[in-house]
């Protein structure tokens, strides 16, 4: 028998994250919109709550949960404002390489003083000629004695402008292709490392997006995560933990779209009863509710498979694709059943329908997390 039913200690964590979310993001998430700025002070109080670095081993300074524990966590925070939500959760994947290619003392050395302080990272992997092909980055990395020395420049980094530290991938000889990559810990302090442009954005407009250019960066030998060559394979590891968290940011939009327009069906009266009797608009309420839960039980399944210590990638960039589909789906139809207060500023469907966009790009074009999950079914 297969029981659906979350444990009480996952019941515990969601109504401690549903009320966080109640209290400290909700009622700011518009303001946040239309002011975008770093929502630190929730960043802190979320990290009081036990609300960040959910999946980091507790030895590390995280909570130590697993990936559907998160995944109900997370859903309640992305309910309430995907951008915010992402700002608390962006260490999962800044972090991610840490957990996948560092050594214990690395591990020690970088994450639990950041985890502890309640700070941030970023995770420095795209450039403006390698985006959906990461394999092809020209960021440089020359190894001189001790230390490597790091060239280039990295676009679309979330959270950019206030990581305390930056997980950077670089290649040792671009003609080695993904063989070539390194993954190394940049400390946000090295002299030759700035934050360029700041990207500003249709939707998810208090997640900070910036260029992080490195000019000759100095990076000591012993912040290389495992070998030379590995970086890769790190990278996309850590990927396919931030794919299912993705999956979670289109459930927990989805979900919002999904409760607002119900809301509204049952409270708009036209032609004489609420809209939401009309069979037209009620077969989409029906649709929405039937796309919120199977998004669901995609991302729980990728996130099961990754507690159980399987390998988990095709089920991680199906649940990412499907449940961010399902965001943008659900996040228009709402904006429909609002009518003509739907496309206006006054509703939150308008800011959810715009957030939902980005989720289809970011971690992995949705094209690409096709590919993945199908070149997964002809291997
Ligand atoms: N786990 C472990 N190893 C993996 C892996 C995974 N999930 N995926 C690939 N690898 C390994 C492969 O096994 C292969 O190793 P071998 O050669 O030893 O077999 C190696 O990595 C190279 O793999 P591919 O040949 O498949 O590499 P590719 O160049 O064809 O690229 C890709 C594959 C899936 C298209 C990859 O480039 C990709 O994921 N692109 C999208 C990048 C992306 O998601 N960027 C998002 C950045 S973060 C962000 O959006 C914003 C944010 O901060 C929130």
């Amino acid at each position: 028998m297969i029981d659906f039913s979350l444990s009480e200690q996952q019941k515990a964590f969601q109504k401690t994250a549903r009320d966080f979310a109640a209290k400290e993001i909700a009622p700011v998430a518009l303001d946040y919109d239309r002011n975008p700025r770093f929502p630190g002070e929730i960043i802190r109080k979320a990290h009081s709550a036990g609300l960040m670095n959910l999946t980091c081993p507790k030895e590390y300074g995280g909570q130590g949960l697993g990936l559907v524990d998160s995944s109900v966590i997370n859903e309640e925070l992305n309910a309430a404002c995907v951008a915010i939500s992402g700002m608390i959760g962006i260490n999962s994947l800044a972090c991610g390489p840490i957990l996948c290619g560092g050594s214990p003392e690395q591990k020690k050395r970088f994450l639990l003083p950041l985890n502890q302080s309640g700070k941030t990272a970023s995770f420095g992997l795209t450039e403006r000629e390698a985006g959906s092909d990461a394999g092809g980055l020209k960021t440089r990395a020359k190894l001189e004695g001790d230390h490597y020395v790091l060239t280039g420049q990295k676009c679309f980094i979330t959270n950019a402008s206030y990581a305390e530290l930056y997980t950077i991938f670089a290649t040792i000889d671009p003609s080695k292709g993904t063989k070539g990559i390194c993954g190394f810990v940049v400390p946000r302090e090295s002299p030759g490392l700035s934050v360029g442009k700041v990207e500003d954005k249709m939707g998810q407009r208090s997640l900070n997006v910036a260029e992080v250019i490195l000019e000759n960066v100095v990076v000591p030998r012993e912040n290389l995560l495992g070998n030379e060559g590995e970086g890769f394979k790190w990278a996309m590891e850590a990927l396919d933990e931030g794919r299912v968290n993705i999956a979670t940011v289109g459930l927990g939009l989805a979900r919002a779209a999904f409760e607002a327009a119900l809301s509204y069906a049952k409270t708009r009266v036209q032609f004489g009863r609420p809209i939401g009797t009309h069979q037209g608009l009620n077969f989409m309420l029906a649709d929405m509710a039937a796309a919120v839960e199977s998004a669901r039980l995609l991302t729980w399944y990728a996130g099961s498979l990754a507690d159980q210590h399987k390998r988990f990638t095709r089920e991680a960039a199906q649940a990412k694709f499907y449940a961010t589909d399902v965001a943008m789906r659900v996040t228009t139809d709402a904006v429909q059943i609002h009518g003509g207060y739907g496309y206006t500023k006054d509703f939150v469907v308008e800011k959810l329908m715009r957030d939902a966009k980005l989720t289809q790009i970011y971690e992995g074009t949705n094209q690409i997390n096709r590919m993945v999950a199908g070149g997964a079914l002809m291997r």
